[in-house]
């Protein structure tokens, strides 16, 4: 049995007392949820600070991204894994589309990362996720399927224990639109065999497979109510408290 995964994703959004304020509103409403695994992932900035507000509770911090070296060095701008461990994550969120698309992030990039973060004892949650056109043109799941080869490519079956994987359709981010649970379904499937393929099918059965785009608490159950969905990788509606801890504690009977 695979424990879900919920993770929200604050993209560019709050400022330090605003995540606190939300961290804290948060930090009772999912207080029961412990038979799934609850994160969040904040700017930069606000890190340590919130890190340090739900130090003791079950909601784990992410980064949004990190660099591909973990070693200090003359790397203007960058974070080293390290340097997120340091501010009290235990997660980081890379390769998001948007990354991919306006800021140069390339398959190659996003398997230097999670080797980055692995080394230095972070679960990596690796996005892949076809664009629009190709999705009309037919080539979905080539393209995950090849998002996926090289990004994990070189990552051993002990590596894999600290990867969890997003899988998020570049048309549903942001868009209210959201995959049918047929197509994540189907998605998530793809990506569990490409999985069994490059690491054995018993990695593939481990690995948890969040479905990211446009999921609200409204959608949550049907989509969790697919057998390879694993969790969600949630932005607009993890930025309010309630909502967000509405989309935690979905109730598969419900
Ligand atoms: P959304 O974003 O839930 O606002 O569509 C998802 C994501 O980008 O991770």
């Amino acid at each position: 049995m695979r424990k879900p995964v919920i993770a929200g994703n604050w993209k560019m959004f709050k400022l330090i007392a605003d995540a606190v304020e939300t961290a804290l509103e948060l930090k009772p409403k999912v207080a029961n949820a412990n038979d799934r695994e609850i994160v969040i992932a904040p700017v930069f900035t606000a890190l340590r600070t919130v890190s340090d507000r739900v130090d003791g509770s079950n909601i784990r911090i992410a980064a949004q991204d990190c660099a591909v070296q973990n070693e200090f060095g003359a790397h203007t701008g960058e974070v080293s894994p390290d340097m997120l461990r340091d501010a009290g994550c235990t997660h980081v969120i890379i390769g998001h589309s948007e990354r991919r698309q306006f800021y140069g992030e390339t398959d190659s990039s996003v398997n230097k990362k999670t080797k980055a973060a692995l080394s230095a004892g972070l679960v990596a949650i690796v996005c892949v996720g076809e664009s629009l056109a190709e999705r009309e043109a037919g080539n979905a799941e080539t393209v995950v399927k090849s998002q996926l080869e090289s990004g994990l490519s070189g990552l051993t079956v002990a590596d894999m224990e600290r990867i969890i994987i997003a899988y998020e359709p570049v048309w549903a981010i942001g868009t209210g639109k959201t995959a049918t649970p047929e197509q994540a379904q189907d998605m998530h499937a793809a990506v569990r065999k490409t999985i069994a393929e490059s690491h054995g099918s018993g990695v593939a059965d481990k690995v948890r497979i969040l479905y990211g785009g446009s999921v609200k608490p409204d959608n949550i159950v049907v989509l969790m109510s697919q057998p390879d969905v694993d969790g969600a990788l949630v932005g607009g509606a993890s930025l309010d408290a309630e909502s967000f801890s509405r989309i935690v504690n979905f109730d598969r009977t419900s």
